[in-house]
């Protein structure tokens, strides 16, 4: 078993990323197998900032082989663009990237329909990030997209018009007058771009780091309430967020999969629609949006917040086969004096349940209290510097969901990490 897996929990922006960063020495490779540029995955260290979309968050440890997978959807402008800055900023990028010729290539149109069905949507929008996720992914399943590795055919100029000429067709339907003139020009100069970087067939890639004794962490985008199957449909993205994607995103077996990290923060946010059972809305909300600067990694929107939601945590470790919890930003939680934690639901029909639900826009939380602590915890190192509060607070979490909470996350730093057993490698 030569692969660990790290994802989120909730519904994204749970401080995956950071946590990437921090294991990342102890593995060969680092590999992103869902997801595209709607990720934004931050990374803090030295006093310094990045925030990555693309590029797997293991890019800042030399040694690091960062592989983008099969399961992934690529803009080559925005690659382009993250290795660019990166180089920019001093970070060697190029050196250790490798990009699946199996990823599939997102297109300027998909990015235009992605807006236009959004905005045909009206009120009962998505909230997608417009990063043309959606279409790029149905191409996919529709056996029409393009892929990485077709840029290298002499006939990919006729592929990309053929698709085109399809999406011109769903965009009649939309009606309005769409303009990608500028955006295929940038388009076509970041092919060039993606061909000079290193382009591999992510199956036997894998397989030899993995036979010659390489081990791998497979990093999650978005979260698991936001999977296309197990989240809260339709308000999810368009690919498997959970463990299971791991396998079809980059090409290996299930058996070769050992530890599960599940990354989710002390309480909830959400960016874009969809049912929250624990939101706070008004100055309680947005309370706690200011503690958090809860605003997108990706987009720069307000995400919504709410209080820690047990039922839902419960149903994404049976999903992902966590074994190890990581609570992150529990430092945001300094100075509440009661603490409400979510531990079932009332069902429409007066029932409780403990299990998450086929449709879970009215469901009605059931809060237990716990004490808050009020010490800024952001520069403890030691369990035994933490209030017993929040110690409580994790003993409380473990108790619940019967798995240990092996990482404390207490502020954006690397360094502001602790675990709670010896950094585990495989
Ligand atoms: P990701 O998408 O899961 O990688 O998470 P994002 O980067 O979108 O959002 C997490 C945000 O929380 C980022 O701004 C991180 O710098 C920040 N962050 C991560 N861990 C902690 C923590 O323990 N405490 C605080 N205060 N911020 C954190
Ligand atoms: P990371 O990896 C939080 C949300 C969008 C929208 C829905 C569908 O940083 O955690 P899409 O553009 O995928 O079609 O949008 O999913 N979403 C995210 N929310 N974090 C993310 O990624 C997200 N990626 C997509 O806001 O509700
Ligand atoms: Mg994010």
């Amino acid at each position: 078993m030569a692969v660990d897996v790290l994802l989120g929990l909730q519904w994204g922006d749970e401080g995956k990323g950071k946590l990437v960063d921090v294991l990342s020495p102890t593995y060969q490779v680092v590999a992103r197998f869902q997801g595209g540029p709607n990720a934004g995955h931050t990374i803090g260290f030295e006093g310094r900032k990045f925030v990555l979309h693309l590029i797997p968050s293991g890019i800042f440890h030399p040694q690091t082989k960062c592989l983008i997978g099969n399961g992934v959807v690529v803009d080559p402008v925005e690659l382009q663009h993250e290795v660019e800055a990166l180089e920019a900023a001093g970070v060697e990028a190029r050196k250790n990237l490798f990009l699946s010729l199996r990823a599939s290539l997102i297109i300027p149109t998909q990015k235009v329909l992605d807006m236009a069905s959004e905005q045909a949507l009206g009120t009962g929008k998505i909230g997608s990030t417009l990063r043309g996720i959606s279409p790029t992914y149905q191409d996919k399943i529709a056996r029409q997209g393009l892929r990485v590795g077709d840029i290298l055919k002499s006939n990919f100029k006729e592929m990309y018009e053929t698709l085109v000429s399809i999406h011109k067709g769903r965009l009649s339907v939309f009606g309005g007058d769409w303009d990608y003139k500028d955006a295929e020009d940038k388009f076509f100069r970041s092919i060039e771009f993606i061909k000079s970087l290193n382009l591999v067939d992510n199956v036997h890639f894998l397989r030899e780091a993995i036979e010659s004794g390489e081990t791998v962490l497979a990093e999650g985008a978005q979260g698991t309430l936001l999977d296309i199957d197990f989240g809260s449909y339709p308000f999810v993205t368009s690919s498997n967020t959970i463990t299971a994607g791991t396998c079809t995103g980059l090409g290996i077996a299930p058996n070769q999969i050992k530890n599960v990290y599940g990354v989710f923060k002390a309480y909830c946010t959400r960016v874009g629609s969809g049912p929250f059972p624990t939101e706070l809305h008004g100055e309680e909300g947005e309370a706690l949006r200011k503690a958090g600067n809860e605003y997108g990694s990706t987009t720069g929107r307000p995400r919504r917040c709410g209080w820690l939601d047990l039922v839902a945590l419960r149903y994404a470790i049976w999903l992902n086969g966590v074994n190890r919890l990581c609570i992150m930003k529990a430092d945001v939680l300094s100075g509440y004096d009661e603490l409400k934690v979510c531990v079932g639901y009332k069902t429409p029909d007066g029932n409780i349940t403990r299990d998450w639900q086929f449709e879970n826009e009215s469901a009605e939380p059931v809060l237990v209290t716990l004490k808050g602590w009020s010490q800024d915890i952001t520069g403890c190192v030691k369990e035994e510097e933490l209030p017993r509060e929040f110690l409580d607070y994790i003993r409380f979490i473990e108790s619940e969901l019967k798995v240990p909470v092996t990482c404390i996350s207490v502020g954006p730093d690397r360094a502001q990490t602790f675990w709670r057993e010896a950094v585990p490698a495989l």
